[in-house]
């Protein structure tokens, strides 16, 4: 089932015309992806690496992630006061901790559905005077006792930096403007004396801003074509970057690539404001494809690679805009919204307060998949700047909270891993290998492997798809190769299906995965269905 059907009661409606098969389209792999062939189905495949040969530089805000005001990804998420978890803020500690130590770089807020019809000035100023407002993105309550100011305080705890979306839903670019008056100006005018008045002395220097959400969309308040959008979002850019020049602001691409008009959008909202915004916006959302009335794991497995196609489109047309425009700016990407999302459904809070929204359970499967978008982000990381894993606690999140702690899911460790070992540069990789026949992605290799180099810390992000064999790697390592191991894990299991509970919270775990000596060749044995993970240092 298509996403969108479950989004919200209109959104099943108007999208009722788009199929999976729509989704996932039917061209060929892009060329930056690892060649496959089947001619010897049981051979290893051979990774070739020259520590010399770089790609790009892994942005610092690659592997950002997402908080919404929607269900209980902020009330009862971050934000639960009188809780015994809670600090004196109403900030819950032991979600901050995990946060903190995951090194969430960036967190896109308020939105999200929910932006397009946010009145950023009802959550400032003091909370017991907020107004309780009927979200109808989500159908929720919205008390506003979470706002700019608190998100911002939150943000510092967590040691994150946010990427602000404005309202361009029902909300002006002149009222989008105003905020950011209210965040970045240091003092003597309406809006950032408003913020001082409200205790906030400093300014906080917002630098990254999102120009509304999924403007493509039926489902999106202020919902508009493509023309009229690029006109709100050129007139936003300017309106803010008056305010703050060094802002950097993100138009709203497609919000899937089974939209209708996508690539179409891309083109004409950038052909109205490709000079003025520094990135277009992708999201994609990954659901599980059945054969036979079953799950269909091996395609699902190989869905990453399709966002590594939609990158490569997207980017076509960003570059066809700049060639007609004859700018002289490449346009970078913000992958602003990706995750697996299939299981849960509903996106009608019935007019309460926090309610249980979306709340996927992630199973080994899910987190294999979720290994394989973070490899495609990092192969695409010359085009990528920023990226975003929606969301981050109890909405698609791989972080649940209850009353009496917080579950890392399944999802969790390969987005850990991510964050907190592929850094520096993306190595250019030779990969060549078996592969298996998806439905209509064509030949997918069964190993999907990116190579990041930091310093002298190599590390190898490694996807077996096959869901019922050991797949053999060599590397061939020139110039340097890895004389000592740092650590090796995989996440792995005979069930698909495994997923962490709070009953059981370690179900699903990353195990040790036994290497070889070090040194220019090894060879390496990632087990079925795997996501694994290797740190070496140089010699
Ligand atoms: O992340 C959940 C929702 O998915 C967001 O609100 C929206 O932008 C997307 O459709």
């Amino acid at each position: 089932m298509e996403r969108r059907e479950f989004l919200t009661r209109t959104a099943a409606t108007a999208l009722a015309a788009v199929t999976p098969a729509a989704v996932l389209g039917s061209t060929a792999n892009s060329e930056s992806l690892p060649a496959a062939s089947d001619s010897n189905p049981n051979a290893p495949s051979t990774v070739s690496l020259d520590t010399r040969q770089t790609v790009a530089t892994v942005s610092p805000y690659l592997f950002g992630s997402f908080l919404e005001h929607l269900g209980r990804a902020i009330y009862d998420g971050i934000y639960q006061p009188g809780s015994p978890l809670s600090d004196a803020h109403g900030f819950r500690k032991d979600v901050l901790a995990e946060v903190r130590a995951l090194g969430v770089p960036l967190i896109r807020y308020p939105g999200g559905n929910f932006v397009s019809g946010y009145f950023w000035q009802d959550g400032i100023g003091p909370q017991a005077q907020r107004p309780r407002i009927l979200d109808r993105a989500w159908d929720s309550l919205e008390t506003n006792q979470v706002g700019v100011d608190e998100f911002m305080a939150w943000c510092k705890l967590a040691g994150a930096r946010p990427l602000m979306a404005v309202n361009l839903g029902s909300d002006t670019p002149m009222n989008a403007s105003n905020l950011v008056e209210y965040c970045n100006v240091p003092q003597g005018t309406k809006w950032s004396d408003m913020r001082r008045a409200n205790g906030v002395s400093q300014p906080y220097g917002i630098h990254h801003w999102c120009l509304g959400n999924e403007m493509d969309g039926p489902w999106q308040i202020g919902h508009c074509d493509a023309t009229a959008y690029g006109y709100r979002a050129a007139d936003a850019a300017r309106q803010m970057k008056a305010v703050d020049p060094g802002i950097k602001v993100t138009a709203c691409g497609s919000s899937s690539p089974g939209m209708p008009t996508y690539l179409e959008w891309e083109r004409q909202v950038l052909e109205q404001c490709y000079e003025v915004v520094d990135y277009l916006s992708l999201h994609r959302y990954f659901n599980l494809p059945q054969k036979d009335e079953k799950p269909d794991y091996p395609r699902f497995l190989a869905q990453n690679l399709e966002l590594d196609r939609e990158v490569a489109q997207v980017g076509a047309v960003c570059d066809l805009v700049g060639a007609r425009l004859k700018s002289r700016k490449t346009l970078r990407l913000s992958f602003d919204e990706w995750n697996v999302w299939y299981g849960s459904t509903g996106g009608d809070g019935k007019r309460k307060y926090a309610p249980h929204l979306i709340e996927e359970t992630y199973n080994l499967g899910d987190a294999l998949l979720v290994g394989g978008c973070i490899n495609s982000l990092l192969r695409n990381a010359k085009r990528i700047e920023i990226a975003c894993l929606a969301q981050l606690v109890n909405v698609i999140a791989p972080l649940m909270t209850n009353d009496q702690g917080v579950l890392r899911q399944t999802t969790y460790f390969p987005y850990r891993w991510a964050l907190q070992l592929a850094r520096g540069e993306v190595l250019a990789i030779s990969h060549n290998g078996p592969g298996y026949e998806t439905e209509p992605l064509g030949m997918a290799p069964y190993l999907d492997v990116v190579a990041t180099l930091d310093n002298n810390r190599l590390c190898l992000l490694a996807l077996n798809r096959d869901t019922s064999r050991t797949r053999t790697m060599e590397c061939h390592f020139t110039a340097a190769h890895p004389g000592r191991i740092l650590s090796a894990f995989t996440l792995t299991g005979s069930d698909l299906t495994a997923t962490n509970t709070f009953a059981q919270p370690k179900n699903v775990l990353p195990e040790r995965l036994p290497l070889p000596a070090p040194g220019r060749r090894m060879t390496i044995e990632l087990p079925a269905q795997s996501y694994s993970v290797m740190q070496f240092e140089l010699a």
